[in-house]
């Protein structure tokens, strides 16, 4: 059968090819670019699925900047003159971090100084500010593809209301001294914020993470815990994951590749052995002060639904003498995506009735501490 349909087609092109000899090139040249086509498929398959996934798993380089994104935003940024993007009453300065834990080897991080809106139109210095402790201090870590200038109108705007801001770049971002990225190193730069911070004033130091910030602030007050045995007065996760691994599922160029079957051993293993875990939502179990949620539910880069999980793994981990955790979710017909949840109206309320909770749990929590009493028993009564 397949035979005589071979021999038909082939007795047909000879026919074709007497009768009609341009109707038989022009198939050939249909046929050639077809060959062409397939080809420049097989090929754009090769790449795409088989040496990204490569090259992916065999860069450091490589999987550091997909963690990082550590691109100028906005494009040419100019630091040193926050005016210039019509911010008013901010300053820049620097802060001194260490490349490694323990190394002498210093870096130098971009900062800036958004005081509370009394005093946009002070001249006295930041050191005489916050020296009145008047004001609690937040640090605003940020997330990727980002530096500290793009949050002045959302975020420092609304923060400003009720905080000192301090906004670092982390290294290798912005001015910050181009030192190597690591999940350890971008800690360490946030703990020596907050250590200089302790340094200037008494009042309560809160820490503040949007997106892969989130996980860094996390981190950093398990390492402050740890290594200092130093609790902040507080820790808001904004629009982050439980951990780096489900939001690479849960990215869209994740999810393209993660139905591969060597998905795993190329990207989420190389990963790991690399120290890029950002693990939220384990890191918050040693977070010995109240947690503050907030997440947009039609966030397009983290998904709510990550944000969500995140405060159910930590409030399913939660102590009685840690302080409690608040979960409030935007609705999507607000729009506020992955950056605006600071626009919310309520957001300002929000945040201080978390001030005055973590103020309250901050003073039991240090009556406790200097009583030696048992804080498990005595900490189930503070709500
Ligand atoms: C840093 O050094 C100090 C004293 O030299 C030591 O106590 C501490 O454990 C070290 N920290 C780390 C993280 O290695
Ligand atoms: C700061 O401003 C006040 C007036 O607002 C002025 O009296 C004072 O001299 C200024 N101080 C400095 C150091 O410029
Ligand atoms: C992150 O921590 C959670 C809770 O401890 C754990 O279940 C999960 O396996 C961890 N994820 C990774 C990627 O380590
Ligand atoms: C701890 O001591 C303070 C006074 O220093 C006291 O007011 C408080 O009630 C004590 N707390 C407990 C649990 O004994």
């Amino acid at each position: 059968m397949y035979r005589a349909l071979k021999k038909d087609w082939k007795g047909k092109l000879k026919v074709q090819q007497v009768k009609n000899p341009k109707l038989y090139t022009s198939m050939k040249w249909i046929l050639i670019l077809l060959i062409i086509l397939l080809a420049l498929v097989i090929l754009a398959f090769v790449v795409v699925f088989i040496v990204f996934p490569l090259v992916f798993m065999n860069s450091i380089g490589v999987q550091r900047f997909f963690v990082f994104w550590n691109i100028d935003v906005p494009k040419n940024p100019v630091f040193q003159n926050p005016k210039q993007y019509g911010f008013y009453g901010i300053s820049n300065f620097y802060i001194s971090s260490e490349k490694y834990i323990n190394s002498s080897e210093l870096i130098s991080l971009g900062a800036y100084w958004v005081p509370n809106e009394k005093y946009k139109d002070s001249n006295e210095t930041m050191d005489e500010i916050l020296a009145k402790n008047e004001f609690p201090v937040v640090l605003y870590n940020h997330g990727v593809a980002s530096t500290r200038i793009l949050q002045v109108d959302y975020g420092y705007a609304t923060l400003r209301k009720m905080f000192h801001v301090i906004a670092i770049d982390y290294r290798d971002f912005g001015d910050s001294t181009p030192a190597e990225l690591t999940e350890e190193g971008v800690v360490l730069d946030v703990v020596h914020t907050y250590n200089l911070m302790k340094t200037k004033t008494q009042a309560d130091i809160y820490i503040w993470g949007h997106s892969l910030g989130g996980g860094i602030s996390t981190h950093a007050v398990k390492w402050l815990k740890k290594h200092q045995n130093e609790i902040p007065a507080g820790l808001i996760i904004e629009s982050s994951f439980t951990c780096f691994q489900d939001e690479v599922y849960a990215f869209p160029l994740g999810k393209v590749f993660s139905w591969l079957p060597w998905f795993e051993w190329c990207v989420i293993d190389p990963l790991h052995r690399n120290g890029f875990i950002f693990n939220t939502s384990s890191n918050a179990e040693d977070a010995d002060c109240p947690i503050m949620i907030f997440h947009a539910e039609d966030d397009n880069v983290i998904p709510f639904s990550l944000g969500e999980k995140n405060y159910h793994q930590i409030k399913s981990t939660r102590k009685p003498r840690q302080g409690e955790v608040f979960f409030y979710p935007f609705a999507a017909s607000k729009r506020y995506q992955h950056i605006g949840c600071l626009q919310d109206p309520d957001a300002p309320s929000y945040i201080l009735q978390f001030i005055e909770t973590c103020t309250t749990w901050t003073r039991t929590y240090d009556s406790l501490h200097s009583n030696h009493s048992d804080s498990s028993m005595v900490f189930q009564n503070v709500k």
